[in-house]
């Protein structure tokens, strides 16, 4: 059996911070504390100098298998996903064919089995004519259900207010929303092409998809949730106004209505877009900096519960063509955790509250089994962090299929020094292990 002792690691986990050992056998934590003894049969990993937190459970990625596998598929994703400390990830829908059926899903558990390289599980998409499939959903199995409320990739809007009624009072699974109004948009679109044609330029996106749209969008879902009593969680929130929507003084475990927000609207503002273009085209748009300094408040004041990395390659080809037939979204995964290091300081926020919103809240909304704290009994997913060497992004460190980053050039003072998933170091000097070691991720439910 595999047998691992990290010695003498500073542990951030649960609020806490403590110099300790852990002792790893299989692929579960046996024992976290000082001085634990080991026989020779046991693997020492020397932790000094390095802060082990636990892997994080990124609730939105884009991994886009089957269909889309010219943009990235589950094993290349998934081997960037350990490579930036994420042990855990659930899976969009809008891949092609959708994952709006049983059978699809299915097929996906069976693709990620033989390829991730991270533990895996993937939403089922709700359309406007799939309850059935919805209502015979194992809710053991499968992460939760995601609703585009607004258009994006994939050709997935759900528009019909009663087909969303009947999803919001028939699961009791987490309901997890892009919110954009789109009316909003296309209202805002068709403005933007009698001023310019089909040469819209990038900064318009923030002022195409804007504030009103999120916060129209939001505010229906959220007064639905309340409506019905489901179990809402809003993703990718891009604006101050829409942080209104949320409870601070709930406990996580009361909340019915809870929401997230992801790495790029923490990191980049619409100064960027004319830097970086359309590679920061997302849906939704990056805004203002006030909107950025507002999120990373939230954070704090618990208004957000959960930070995600929302990975979404495509192309370089695509991301070049002209505003209007350029694809939102870009890749995040790898760099991710070290993008939130870089500035929580900066915002007052402790890495005990980033880990609280990485690893630990979603654990907690999705009733993830055995993972997102690093605690005795639960699977070691751990990720040890080196703040002495920095980490220069450069094209060659990319593992994305891509080939490509918004962050190219950026150096982040720390690095993933090893990634442990399933009681495996699976990923240390730089190097990702060649064998796929991820599991199905099984819900308490
Ligand atoms: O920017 C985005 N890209 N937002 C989404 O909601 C979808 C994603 C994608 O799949 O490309």
């Amino acid at each position: 059996m595999n047998k691992l002792l990290i010695k003498d690691i500073v542990l951030i986990n649960e609020g806490i911070r403590t110099a300790s050992d852990i002792y790893i056998e299989g692929e579960f934590i046996k024992k976290i504390g000082v001085n634990i003894k080991s026989d020779n049969d046991v693997k020492i990993i020397d932790g000094k100098g390095h802060i082990a937190i636990p892997g994080m459970i990124d609730d939105q990625v884009h991994f886009r298998q089957p269909g889309l596998t010219h943009k990235g598929d589950i094993r290349s994703e998934s081997k960037a996903a350990i490579a930036g400390g994420v042990t855990s990830y659930f899976e969009m829908p809008n891949t092609f064919p959708n994952t709006t059926s049983i059978k699809e899903f299915e097929n996906k558990i069976k693709i990620a089995s033989d390829n991730s390289f991270a533990n895996f599980s993937f939403m089922l998409g709700g359309t406007n004519d799939n309850i059935n499939e919805i209502k015979r959903i194992d809710e053991k199995q499968v992460a939760g259900i995601k609703l585009f409320l607004g258009s994006s990739t994939g050709k997935m809007l759900i528009d019909d207010k009663i087909s969303i009624e009947n999803i919001f009072k028939s699961t009791s699974l987490p309901i997890s929303a892009h919110c954009e109004d789109e009316q909003t948009i296309k209202d805002n679109t068709e403005h933007y092409k009698r001023l310019y044609g089909e040469d819209i330029p990038i900064s318009a996106h923030p002022e195409i998809r804007n504030e009103d749209a999120c916060y129209k969008s939001s505010n229906f879902a959220v007064n639905l949730a309340k409506k019905t009593g489901a179990r809402l969680n809003v993703f990718h929130i891009s604006t101050a106004i829409e942080l209104d929507l949320f409870d601070s003084k709930v406990d996580l475990n009361d909340k019915k209505i809870t929401s997230e927000v992801c790495a790029h609207h923490l990191w980049f503002t619409d100064d960027d877009y004319n830097r970086l273009g359309s590679k920061i085209k997302w849906n939704p748009a990056i805004k203002s900096k006030d909107d950025r300094d507002a999120l990373w408040q939230a954070i704090n004041d618990n208004k957000i519960d959960i930070i995600a990395s929302d990975h979404a390659p495509h192309t370089i080809e695509e991301k070049n063509n002209k505003y209007l037939n350029c694809p939102s979204g870009g890749p995040m995964v790898q760099h991710t955790i070290l993008s939130l290091l870089q500035n929580c300081e900066k915002y007052g926020v402790s890495i005990e509250k980033i880990v609280e919103k990485i690893a630990h809240n979603p654990a907690i909304i999705f009733k993830v089994n055995k993972r997102g704290f690093l605690r005795e009994g639960y699977y070691a997913d751990i990720v040890l962090i080196d703040s002495n060497t920095p980490t220069l992004v450069t094209q060659e460190s990319l593992l994305y299929k891509c080939g490509w980053s918004p962050f190219e050039g950026q150096k982040f003072d720390n690095s993933i020094h090893k990634t442990i998933l399933n009681g495996n170091v699976v990923y240390e000097n730089g190097k990702v292990n060649a064998i796929p070691y991820g599991k199905k991720i099984t819900f308490n439910r």
